[in-house]
């Protein structure tokens, strides 16, 4: 496992270390046969945070998400949610602990025979409130979700969007420690997407609630989350605050999630590339955080006739500049100046190879 905990002290959220965990993880298993879903994953969620955890199909993240809300049975391992380890628990046992656990679903999982109002208040009804209480929170959940004018709407006349935010105030009805979201926005057209992320993050900082996100969407990711684990083949390949692991990713699998967010070589060029040396060096620049803000193109511009810019840009995630840049370098003479030049400003630098063609 990779750890970018290190290099990046600045982009937590204040005290986060000091927090406790709402939940921890150690080395969970859980085998199907000869899969093994889960294999040994081991984590943790602190108070207040966004943690995204990332993967493809098949991963196994809602096994993970299963185990959390005692769904699913680890073979081995501890699962403690706030302190409390929810592995050996009855059946009755992890009843009230589940109500302490909220959940949207990328269906939304409404009830279409009852109201809106009705659907956010039935977490309510199963605790035994009395009607009046319910339905005065449910008029503060719909308030908090946006959906007041609502209330005595059924399910089928809302929009995508509108569901999810009606699942969003369910799932927040029994005030719960943390919130689980397996692929919320998987469902929804991207400017929805936006709002709804928009959505949560306000939920959390008002809130300061606890949020477990589990995507296959970057974007979503590198939207709201505090941090990010990638999960591939039942384990944690690489782990970090979101920044740091967008600006440097060290397993293939986030390398492959980040390829269609992050700035690549284009094809046509990479095809042309060789690794002998001759033609125009085609380099990788990448630099983020504290390291970026410096004046780049000047301090190149110093070496005469150095370099073109081919593709690239700057991203700004969790405030913080993401930087990656394709350079070429037509003339071999300059090429250490402008290596040189690059890693003394921290920068990460790779020659790609050498495309003949621009010679
Ligand atoms: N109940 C089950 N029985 C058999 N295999 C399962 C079961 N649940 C999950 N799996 C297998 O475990 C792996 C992880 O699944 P899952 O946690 O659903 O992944 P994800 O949610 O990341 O797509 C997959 O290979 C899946 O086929
Ligand atoms: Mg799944």
């Amino acid at each position: 496992m990779n750890s970018h905990n290190a290099m990046a002290p600045i982009a937590t959220p204040q005290n986060a270390n000091d927090r406790p965990d709402v939940v921890r993880l150690a080395d969970v298993r859980r085998r199907f046969g000869k899969t093994a879903a889960l294999d040994g994953v081991s984590l943790s969620v602190r108070k207040g945070e966004i943690l995204g955890i990332i993967g493809r199909s098949g991963a196994g993240k809602s096994t993970l998400i299963r185990c959390l809300n005692g769904l699913e049975r680890p073979d081995s391992g501890t699962v403690l949610i706030e302190g409390r380890d929810i592995t050996g628990l009855s059946e009755r046992q992890l009843q009230p602990l589940r109500r302490k656990i909220g959940m949207i679903f990328q269906h939304f999982n409404l009830l279409s025979a009852k109201t809106v109002e009705e659907n956010v208040a039935l977490p309510l009804k199963i605790e035994g409130l009395p009607k009046v209480a319910r339905l005065k929170r449910a008029a503060e959940l719909l308030d908090l979700v946006g959906l007041s004018e609502k209330a005595k709407t059924y399910p089928s006349s809302l929009s995508g969007g509108q569901k999810q935010r009606v699942g969003i105030a369910r799932a927040l009805a029994a005030r719960p420690a943390l919130l689980l979201s397996d692929e919320a926005t998987s469902a929804l057209d991207p400017e929805t997407t936006h709002a709804i992320l928009g959505l949560l993050k306000d939920i959390n900082k008002k809130l300061d609630l606890t949020i477990l996100l589990i995507t296959h969407e970057m974007e979503v990711v590198r939207n709201i989350a505090d941090r990010v684990a990638v999960i591939d083949g039942g384990r944690i390949v690489e782990e970090g605050t979101v920044w740091s692991v967008f600006a440097d990713p060290r397993s293939e699998t986030t390398r492959s999630l980040l390829s269609t967010i992050r700035p690549q070589l284009p094809d046509h060029i990479a095809q042309r590339l060789s690794q002998n040396p001759g033609g125009e060096a085609v380099v990788s620049v990448d630099l983020a955080g504290p390291d970026a803000n410096f004046p780049l193109f000047a301090d190149l511009s110093a070496v005469p006739n150095s370099f073109r810019l081919i593709h690239g840009g700057i991203d700004h995630i969790q405030q913080q500049p993401v930087a990656r840049f394709f350079i070429g370098v037509p003339d071999p003479s300059r090429l250490n100046a402008i290596l040189q030049l690059l890693k003394g400003r921290s920068a990460r630098v790779e020659i790609l190879g050498y495309d003949a063609r621009s010679a």
